[in-house]
């Protein structure tokens, strides 16, 4: 897709991957709607880009929020062409020590959360009868360990969702859909864990290989930036030196 003055929408993009695709994509061209809770960060960030964006509060955990966040959006643009969905939760927990609610945030946030945006977006991208989807999954969708058992079944139902949406949105729709798969980035997603067990277990400050979020940033430039023929379906990236 040709990027220049297309119209896409990045959810957690007060984040550290967010916002390193927002900013790619608007230096490639794109006008991008910002869309999280933290305001002010975003408005931080819309200070630094080139081409004309929009700040959407955001909260994908409710429905209501939502679908004002995608009216704001139409009524800005008129059109979505890109939609990044990014925001996401963490908070890894050994199932023993019972974090009940912080499972059920995961899914409301990681699973629930895209299904809402993905609500919001297709009407346009159905009536254009072309779109992007991108769907920041995790390598944790794949490969499980201990401690990520609700973490890794959010990030393997994403991968599951891309794949059907593929099927359903592609042929007739002319939508693409990708899957993005990032092994560990340097980022402040794991300030989410509160889990004290894993926390002593596991020495998430140090000194394994981290990707920056601009290697992210890049795979999702090439997935949207590539030939209308080509539909990118999935990007596994690790961190050299990370099996
Ligand atoms: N960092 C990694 O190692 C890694 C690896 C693989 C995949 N990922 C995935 O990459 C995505 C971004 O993570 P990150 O590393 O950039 O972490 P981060 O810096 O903590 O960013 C998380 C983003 O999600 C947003 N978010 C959280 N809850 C939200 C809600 N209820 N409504 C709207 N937005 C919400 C946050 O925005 P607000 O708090 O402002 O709402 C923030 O922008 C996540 O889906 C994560 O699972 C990360």
């Amino acid at each position: 897709m040709e990027m220049k003055n297309k119209i896409a929408v990045v959810t957690g993009a007060s984040g550290g991957i967010g916002s390193a695709i927002a900013k790619h994509l608007d230096n490639n061209g794109c006008k991008v709607a910002l869309a999280a809770r933290s305001v002010d960060i975003l408005e931080s960030l819309q200070k630094e880009l080139k081409n004309p964006s929009l700040v959407v509060a955001m909260d994908v955990s409710s429905s209501e929020s939502v679908a004002q966040g995608f009216d704001k959006i139409l009524n800005e643009y008129n059109t979505i062409d890109i939609l990044v969905n990014v925001a996401g939760v963490m908070p890894l927990t050994y199932l023993k020590n019972l974090h009940l609610e912080e499972w059920l945030q995961t899914i409301e946030v990681n699973v629930k959360g895209i299904l809402r945006t993905v609500h919001g977006a297709l009407p346009s991208m159905k009536d254009n009868k072309k779109g992007h989807i991108v769907n920041i999954a995790s390598v944790d969708g794949k490969e499980l360990y201990k401690g990520g058992a609700v973490y890794g079944a959010s990030k393997a139902a994403i991968i599951a969702l891309s794949r059907a949406m593929r099927m359903e949105l592609s042929p007739e729709f002319n939508i693409k859909v990708t899957s993005i798969e990032p092994g560990t980035v340097d980022t402040d997603l794991r300030q989410d864990i509160t889990d004290k067990e894993l926390l002593e277990d596991k020495d998430y400050g140090g000194d394994e290989p981290k990707l920056d979020a601009d290697a992210i940033a890049r795979a999702v430039v090439y997935a949207v930036s590539e030939a209308d023929e080509v539909n990118v379906n999935e990007i596994l990236i690790k961190p050299t030196g990370k099996s």
